[in-house]
């Protein structure tokens, strides 16, 4: 699948192409495998519900963009967490929240391509990416700890049914003409 057929997969979201102004323009968007789109807060909230997140948790988001799935974790539960990100300008703007938030502590944000990064310490692991991107990381995701809960927004894991699926009104969501989210869950 090419770089424009993936920017419409995830503009279509999960159902009908919007606007790409929407999200950043092209050019500044190098050779990364998916835009930077945010969750909106409300659903962040319903996706770190339906994962069960708690204080005793290691949270990794990837592809984390502005931080905000854990920042949130850390904020509202205490949960420590870690965001990979292959934008160096979006990571620094994490970690100023972070410091901003006062959860620094919690939350660490490092520039990392989620294809190398060592995801072994996670309980819980957050993604909205793309579909064919969560069907690269899906070998080494079933390969991780037994336990570990995994939480994608409006993307599935092709054969891998997920135990829980729900839909959140998403008035907020900035792609699709349909404002809702598909969340689900899975447990390796
Ligand atoms: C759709 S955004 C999701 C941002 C955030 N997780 C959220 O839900 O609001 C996907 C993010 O993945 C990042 N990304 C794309 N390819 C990546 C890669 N290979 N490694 C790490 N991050 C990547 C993008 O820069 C973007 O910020």
């Amino acid at each position: 699948m090419d770089r424009r057929t993936l920017l419409g997969a995830m503009l279509a979201a999960p159902l009908v192409p919007l606007a790409p102004a929407l999200v950043r323009p092209a050019a500044a968007q190098t050779d990364f495998d998916v835009p930077f789109v945010t969750t909106p807060q409300n659903v962040v909230d319903a996706m770190l519900e339906l994962g069960g997140v708690g204080p005793d948790d290691t949270l990794i988001d990837l592809g984390s963009g502005d931080g905000r799935i854990v920042l949130t974790a850390a904020k509202r539960w205490g949960t420590k967490g870690v965001g990979y990100e292959i934008d160096p300008r979006l990571v620094s703007n994490a970690q100023r929240a972070a410091r901003r938030e006062g959860v620094d502590h919690l939350a660490r944000f490092v520039v990392e391509d989620i294809f190398v990064a060592d995801l072994s310490a996670a309980t819980v692991i957050t993604m909205y990416l793309l579909p064919d991107v969560n069907l690269r990381l899906l070998p080494r995701l079933r390969r991780l700890r037994p336990g570990t809960r995994l939480v994608s927004h409006d993307w599935d894991m092709g054969d891998w049914a997920p135990q829980r699926t729900i839909e959140v009104d998403a008035p907020e969501k900035r792609v699709g003409f349909r404002k809702t989210s598909r969340l689900m869950l899975w447990t390796v």
